[in-house]
């Protein structure tokens, strides 16, 4: 048995806030489930005092989840405070996590404080999230280019004031690893009363350092890590839960650490990440990526059949990567695709299964061999076949001389939608069209399309972030064909903000849907 790491993930928080990563309160609250599920510590569930739906949010994640410990972001000023405390007030057990940058070049040019007045402010504020509960997480932002004095002085003050766990991030990314775990060094031998407050790293990977200074971290003394599952996070991301869990895990004999995650959960965790942001995981990355325990050269797959330690340092089902000993084709039945779909960290209800397993039987006609990709893009699809949801059936698009133009066919409750529209381009149109029959009007932020695959098997994925009445919605699609990829990518977005209009939380830039231009008919 190794000391106990805790694991803060804070894929909700720092990971939410990169691009393309915004999950609305239904799906923060599906990935607060798995990370339940996953063993970890601490969940951050948000940053209360940045808009209403992160406040909700955070209420919501700490009035359904007990087990692990819910963490609130606030900076140090009273509003933040309050507001993050009235969210996370309703959790088993609610931490306030509070910081304030500590670098000179962020005091100056940001928040232009000098040093004596950002350590008062500190000390008031730490004092003020202690009085609200006994579990306060202070973070002097930057604090891998904070002075060392002045970080002791800060780190004392906070210790002093009632923190008890402090946090040192990397904010930028840029320390080196020795450089790293010297802080925490000096930090646990210099501050007085470091036996009653835990240390914890917190690293951005804009050097690709972010795991190995997490080791530094612990190295020096940190007890708990901050991490994200696929490494989302602002700009380059933060360090990957999934690999800070794994390499304490296989080597902790060298280590000497362990953590509470189920590493089962992983790759379940990763998927569901996956499919609610619509953001891929790159195809190399370690542990989750689709390559991770794909053998190319001849000479490594010779290897690992003859043994697979020749090759892989860990099994791909002990980070719950399915085994590919069930091959999913045309011939299999529902039970399979039950299994699998649980297997990626599905559980699909009758109704759900039923329109995924119609979708697989269509593919399988199609295609040899479907792979996990193609499910969890079927599992999206049925999921949207849900009541109320709009479905891509069918696209026409031509090319003009002057842009293109674009035909849709969309089915909702039944109903079968019509309407069509030009473009300067093919997606412009397409989109276009979509917005005639969803009545919600998109303006496109970013796509990005991916075809890999040799004539019958290619496929084309798409992601898309468009915004709606200014409000980000992301949607990710694949198909063979690649203006149906685009399509559904782009409806899968449009669905979103159509779920939030109806609630009443996105105001109306379309009209009422299915009332413009296109013609409906029943099917
Ligand atoms: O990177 C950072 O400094 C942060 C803090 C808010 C902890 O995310
Ligand atoms: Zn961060």
């Amino acid at each position: 048995m190794g000391e106990r790491i805790h694991i803060f993930d804070t894929t909700l928080r720092d990971g939410e806030q990169s691009p393309g990563c915004s999950l609305n309160l239904t799906e923060k609250l599906e990935m607060a489930r798995q990370l339940d599920h996953l063993g970890v510590d601490i969940i951050e569930a948000g940053f209360p005092i940045a808009s209403e739906g992160d406040y909700e949010a955070v209420k919501a994640i700490a009035l359904e989840i007990r087990r692990p410990v819910i963490a609130a972001l606030a900076r140090a000023n009273e509003k933040d405070i309050e507001r993050a405390w009235d969210a996370v007030r309703h959790a088993a057990r609610a931490r306030l996590h509070t910081f304030y940058a500590t670098s000179d070049i962020h005091l100056q040019y940001k928040l232009h404080k000098t040093r004596a007045e950002a350590l008062s402010q500190i000390e008031r504020m730490v004092a003020l999230a202690a009085s609200l509960t006994p579990d306060v997480e202070f973070s002097p932002e930057d604090a891998g280019r904070t002075d060392r004095e002045y970080l002791i002085e800060v780190c004392h003050a906070a210790v002093e004031a009632g923190a008890t766990v402090l946090n040192l991030p990397d904010t930028v990314g840029y320390c080196l690893g020795p450089e790293y775990e010297r802080m925490f060094r000096d930090v646990r031998e210099r501050v007085p009363g470091m036996d009653r407050v835990e240390l914890s790293t917190h690293s951005h990977n804009d050097l690709g350092l972010a795991m190995a200074n997490t080791l530094a971290g612990i190295r020096g003394g940190a007890r708990q890590v901050e991490c994200t599952i696929n490494g989302i996070g602002e700009r380059a991301g933060n360090a990957a839960l999934e690999e800070v869990a794994m390499a304490l895990r296989l080597r902790q004999a060298d280590l000497g650490f362990e953590t509470g995650i189920r590493t089962e959960e992983l790759y379940p965790a990763s998927c569901l990440l996956t499919r609610l942001t619509g953001v891929a995981v790159q195809p190399n990355k370690a542990i989750v990526g689709k390559n991770a325990f794909a053998h190319e050269a001849g000479i490594h797959q010779d290897g690992v059949l003859k043994c697979p330690l020749t090759y892989e340092i860990m099994t791909p089902e002990s980070v719950g990567v399915p085994s590919t000993a069930i091959v999913l084709g045309k011939h299999s039945g529902r039970h399979a695709l039950a299994k699998r779909f649980e297997e990626l960290g599905y559980s699909l209800t009758k109704l759900e299964l039923d329109h995924a397993y119609e979708l697989f039987c269509r593919l399988a006609d199609r295609k040899k061999r479907i792979y996990d990709e193609d499910l969890i893009d079927i599992a999206s699809r049925g999921f949207e076949a849900m009541p109320r949801s709009f479905n891509l059936r069918r696209v026409e698009t031509k090319t003009a001389n002057e842009g293109a133009t674009a035909a849709v066919e969309i089915e909702r409750d039944g109903e079968t939608l019509r309407a069509a529209s030009g473009g300067v381009d093919i997606e412009d149109a397409l989109f276009r069209a979509i917005d005639k029959v969803t009545g919600v009007i998109g303006k496109l932020a970013d796509f990005a399309a991916h075809t890999s695959g040799t004539n019958g098997d290619r496929r084309t994925e798409v992601s898309v972030r468009a915004l709606f009445s200014g409000r980000e919605f992301t949607g990710r699609a694949a198909a063979p064909l690649s203006v149906e990829a685009a399509g559904r990518a782009y409806l899968q977005a449009a669905n979103k903000a159509v779920v939030h209009r109806d609630h009443g939380d996105l105001a109306v830039a379309g009209t009422e849907c299915g009332t413009l231009t296109m013609t409906a008919g029943a099917d």
